[in-house]
């Protein structure tokens, strides 16, 4: 299926709904052109929502051809109203919009194929979440309304004989009841698309395009200890076998636990030519009297580069390397091209002068599509469901010199923080959650003692996409647990706050 996007994160929430069902979905610009979504070769064609207004004079518009090419299509929201505004109806500004949960009027499901098949219930209108200003008032000739909803006369509206179909409102979203059921069946029943996108079947594509691709070359991977470089290695080992040198830089900031993980995981169980490098030193040296964080950033990031180089240098003839980029990424770069990928996502950004030609088997993947194939690749769960991780790792989290010992009291800490909130089952709901050490000491009292310590801060956030992201509400009796612990197990801290600020106007990290 091809989702065309007309900006905001409507296309990518479809294309996941879609391959929920288990059928392949690709996103495409609405400026493409009919050329490259035919050499997609789909079975539908889903047009996204948007922020846009069909009248503004920018408008994103799609090629008005592709309602002509025999594929059927499916107007969502803006995709609908432009849909019938190409096609000769009409779409008119609602006095106030209509924004949420509203309920749709289903009065005449034969109009939009079986996409409404069976509802509207016994218990009256389908509930259906809408987010808009405009709504179609006139059809298009051909086309016949299906229902409606108070800010929305043509809520549902097809041409069956063409295969065309709108909705005002988006089943794509959880709140719209019966809402993954109708894309189903326009998936099955109108496209007759079938479900073959399943996680063994995207593993063997992957293993295949990657065997294809490196053939009996040789290729480097740079483990981060996080979920995408390890499915992405484990993919690649799958391919190639021992082909595959995996390279698992320590810097001395990672979490706790993190270097033996991925010794155990790639070393043992996996059986990878593992090149684990100890550079902890190394590291501490070059942020030695470093307080600004973007002069550490750039330290860690060079010195990271440096010891790759040198250890790629050892692996004769090396020709390829392997990068753990996601399908958000390709998209948002607006191009498939993987060059133009956000430095940030690199692990530690990879050296550009190196001439090794990039193997990136996760680009099709979703965040979720990834965990579900490390699962299936047999990774352990708490690589699979780890929680992201900065380049940088704990320095940017230790605000001022980052020393040894400094980094050694944050990691104890956090290591609590962590433990305490898997404890609580909340692990998986937080975007991430961590400690940060201040580098300001405030008084405390122990036992009978005077203390003059470092303070730390819980961070917990809850995030889709790190865009944006809210701080977590976490339950008072796992800060009171966390809290004790940290003052009573670490030594060097006496005092623990807790970070109530969302994004924007902060960042996740303190630096
Ligand atoms: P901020 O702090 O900008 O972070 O709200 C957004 C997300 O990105 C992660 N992050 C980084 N990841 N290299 C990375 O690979 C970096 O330099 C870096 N800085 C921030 C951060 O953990 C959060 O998930």
């Amino acid at each position: 299926m091809v989702v065309v996007d007309f900006g905001a994160q409507y296309a990518q929430l479809i294309a996941r709904r879609i391959r929920q069902a288990r059928v392949y979905s690709a996103i495409v610009r609405h400026d493409a052109g009919v050329e490259a979504i035919l050499a997609l070769e789909p079975k539908g064609i889903v047009l996204s929502g948007g922020p846009a207004s069909v009248y503004a004079e920018s408008a994103p518009a799609v090629d008005p051809a592709v309602y002509e090419l025999g594929v059927p299509v499916l107007g969502i929201c803006y995709g609908a109203q432009l849909m019938a505004s190409q096609l000769g109806g009409t779409v008119a500004r609602t006095a106030q919009g209509e924004y949420g949960r509203t309920p749709l009027e289903v009065t005449d499901p034969g109009a939009v194929g079986s996409l409404l098949a069976d509802w509207p219930t016994a218990s009256g209108p389908v509930g259906v979440w809408m987010s808009h200003a405009d709504a179609v008032t006139e059809v298009p000739e051909g086309f016949a309304v299906a229902g409606s909803a108070p800010g929305a006369p043509v809520a549902a509206f097809g041409d069956s004989a063409r295969r065309l179909y709108g909705v005002q409102f988006h089943p794509e979203v959880a709140h719209t009841e019966r809402g993954q059921e109708l894309l189903e069946r326009f998936l099955f029943d109108v496209c007759g698309a079938l479900p073959t996108w399943t996680h063994t079947n995207i593993i063997e594509q992957g293993v295949a395009e990657v065997r294809a691709q490196v053939g009996s070359g040789r290729v480097l991977c740079a483990l981060s200890g996080g979920v995408d470089s390890a499915v992405a290695a484990a993919l690649v080992h799958r391919a190639v076998g021992d082909q595959l040198t995996c390279v698992f830089v320590d810097t001395g900031l990672m979490r706790a636990g993190e270097g033996e993980q991925v010794e155990e995981t790639f070393r043992r169980q996996f059986q990878v030519d593992l090149v684990h490098v100890k550079a902890a030193d190394r590291f501490f040296g070059v942020l030695e009297g470093v307080t600004d964080p973007e002069v550490k950033r750039k330290a860690i990031g060079e010195t990271f580069i440096r010891i790759f180089e040198e250890v790629a240098r050892d692996v004769d003839s090396a020709r390829f390397l392997v990068q753990g980029t996601l399908y958000p990424d390709v998209v948002e770069s607006g191009t498939a091209d993987a060059a133009n990928i956000k430095s940030h996502h690199n692990v530690g950004g990879l050296p550009e002068d190196m001439d090794l030609d990039l193997v990136e088997p996760l680009r099709l993947l979703f965040k979720d599509e990834v965990r579900a194939v490390g699962q299936e690749l047999g990774l352990p769960e708490e690589i699979v469901w780890r929680q992201p991780f900065p380049g940088p790792g704990l320095a940017v989290r230790i605000v001022g010199e980052v020393t040894p010992e400094r980094a050694a009291v944050l990691r104890a800490a956090d290591a609590i923080v962590l433990d305490e909130v898997r404890r609580a089952g909340l692990y998986q709901e937080l975007w991430q959650s961590f400690a940060v050490l201040l580098a300001v000491r405030t008084v405390g009292v122990m036992g009978d003692g005077r203390t003059y310590a470092h303070p730390i801060v819980i961070r917990a956030v809850t995030s889709d996409d790190a865009m944006t992201a809210d701080w977590a509400r976490l339950p008072y009796e796992l800060v009171e647990r966390i809290s004790s612990r940290i003052v009573n197990e670490v030594e060097g801290v006496n005092r623990v706050a807790l970070d109530v600020t969302s994004k924007p106007p902060g960042t996740i990290e303190w630096e």
